[in-house]
């Protein structure tokens, strides 16, 4: 059946109607007086939103390019930075580093396992001549299920007292309190297609003030993503290139639903999903990719013992009709993830959890069926 699909991944998460139905409309002119009117709306959404009275600039870019706009607008050729590495997009913010000829050192830890502060700690300590630009991690590791202890290791990084704090928040933004402000973030990185609720396409970068003295001396070559020109426009309710007008029609759309919902809200409801799926995967005797205390709130990464992860994946695609992500890079194959970011619900993860039940014992598992759905209820009944 056409259009029943259940996107059940951790991007591109589903889209309400109410923000395909404003996205449905002809462009309009980006250098007019209407136009200047959502851009203001949606600057001053965009801060609720990040917790922040400093610029929040949107860029027509995936994460990606939000990410290399951090790092290429207050860094310099050679400087040295600290990378946290425990999964494919920590990997990523050291590779766009390696790429623009960046000093690296990482911080490692397994993937599958959470960074430890103290490492920072210790490193950053003993960087007594402050040779340490930036320290730059990923918030919630999509690869793995991840969420890393952002507030210990920016507690190390404050104790430094120089290095800049970047963050890769693309899966955690609008997923649980990010609270750029109070605790002082430098360059917080997202994109549309997760917590945002609207299709990709663009991206988003806060910017502290300490970080716009370091865009005054910052050397690295830029032009597109020269994130002076957005602050700018921005100030002047505009942009300045063409934005993807039908876009930001959406954005507009989906963070005043944000804010009908609210903050705390949306917090609770992603916590929920996340402790309901776990509960309702260990409930059906499955292993989860990293400790309960370190969970994600956009994703939960399963380990299937008793069958390949992709003929699970293949079978709730073909005969359910959802959606899963599967493992990435060495993982493929041993893990399979499953997306509550975004406009998902309850209701949501019940079917999900139900059809899983159904495609494990139909490939052959000793699985407790109803165990997963009772776990998982159990969980959205304490609300
Ligand atoms: C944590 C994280 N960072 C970065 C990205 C990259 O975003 P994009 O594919 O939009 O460039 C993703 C995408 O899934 C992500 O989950």
């Amino acid at each position: 059946m056409n259009d029943k699909q259940l996107l059940m991944i951790p991007g591109p998460t589903p889209v309400p109607a109410r923000v395909l139905q404003a996205m449905a409309k002809h462009p309009i002119g980006h250098r007019s007086g209407a136009y200047n009117k959502i851009q203001a709306e949606v600057t001053a959404n965009l801060k609720w939103l990040h917790q922040t009275e400093s610029d929040v600039l949107t860029l027509t870019v995936s994460g990606t390019g939000a990410m290399e706009a951090g790092i290429i607008n207050f860094l310099s050729p050679g400087d040295r930075v600290l990378t946290g590495c425990n999964g494919k997009f920590g990997d990523r913010w050291a590779e766009i580093c390696t790429a623009y000829g960046l000093q690296v050192e990482k911080i490692t830890a397994e993937w599958g396992q959470p960074l430890d502060p103290e490492a920072f700690r210790q490193r950053l300590q003993a960087d007594t001549a402050k040779e340490i630009k930036a320290v730059i991690l990923t918030h919630s590791e999509t690869s793995t299920g991840v969420l890393n202890d952002l507030a210990g290791i920016n507690a190390a990084v404050k104790e430094h007292g120089q290095a800049l704090i970047m963050v890769d928040a693309v899966t955690s933004l609008g997923a649980i309190s990010l609270p750029i402000d109070d605790w002082g973030l430098d360059v917080v990185a997202s994109g549309s297609q997760k917590g945002y609720m609207i299709p990709p396409g663009l991206g988003f970068v806060a910017v502290s003030a300490k970080a716009w003295v370091a865009y005054e001396t910052a050397k690295l070559p830029r032009y597109y993503l020269d994130l002076g020109k957005y602050r700018k426009a921005t100030a002047k309710d505009t942009t300045p290139f063409t934005p993807p007008v039908n876009l930001v029609f959406a954005l507009q759309a989906a963070l005043q639903m944000m804010r009908e919902e609210g903050l705390e809200a949306i917090f609770a409801r992603h916590n929920r999903l996340q402790r309901g799926t776990r509960a309702a995967i260990h409930a059906l005797g499955l292993a989860t990719l990293g400790p309960d205390d370190c969970a994600s709130p956009a994703v939960t990464a399963v380990m299937p013992s008793q069958v390949d992860a992709e003929a699970v994946r293949k079978m709730m695609n073909q005969r359910y009709d959802i959606a899963l992500a599967g493992g990435q890079d060495h993982l493929k194959g041993k893990i399979f993830r499953i997306g509550h970011l975004g406009f998902v619900c309850d209701r949501d993860m019940l079917t999900a959890i139900a059809c899983l039940e159904a495609t494990l014992k139909s490939l052959g598992c000793d699985v407790p069926m109803g165990a997963g759905i009772s776990a998982a209820a159990a969980v959205f009944n304490e609300a």
